[in-house]
């Protein structure tokens, strides 16, 4: 089965707590792991932005679920492209609250949101691309 990463932005549609938070990520990480589907979720300001993995029909029909979901709006897909290998394969969605704690690599991720709303290149490529760089093994 093909391989591939979809990376999404999106705005929360008003401002999320922690618990709000945290139900997105326990949700997404009991579906995922039933599906085969891994990932990564970044919140700041009230931006996601997240990346999922898997074979490409199950993404493609998890991304349509995910889009109708009440609780963001104004998804932009920024990357879906096949892959050799997943970035997060430890996780069937790990969750970084960027308001929450300074994580490793805060100031690169923080940057890493910021460009991808104003669609600016980092170093001649894509927030998308950027991001999936600075996981990968
Ligand atoms: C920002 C965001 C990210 C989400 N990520 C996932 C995800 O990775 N996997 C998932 O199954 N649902 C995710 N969801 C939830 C889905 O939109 C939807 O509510 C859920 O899949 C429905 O699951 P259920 O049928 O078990 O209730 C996300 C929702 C939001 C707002």
């Amino acid at each position: 089965m093909s391989l591939h990463q979809l990376v999404y932005l999106s705005q929360s549609t008003r401002k999320l707590d922690k618990e709000e938070l945290a139900a997105i990520w326990a949700q997404a990480k009991a579906n995922n792991a039933r599906i085969d589907v891994t990932g990564s979720l970044f919140y700041n300001g009230g931006w996601f932005m997240q990346v999922l993995e898997g074979p490409a029909p199950t993404l493609a029909s998890l991304y349509a679920t995910i889009s109708k979901d009440p609780r963001h709006h104004d998804l932009r897909l920024l990357y879906n492209e096949p892959a050799d290998f997943r970035t997060f394969v430890r996780w069937t969605m790990n969750m970084t609250n960027l308001e929450e704690r300074q994580a490793d690599k805060y100031q690169e991720l923080i940057d890493i949101v910021e460009a991808a709303k104003t669609g600016r290149k980092i170093f001649g490529v894509s927030a998308a691309v950027t991001l999936l760089n600075t996981f990968k093994s």
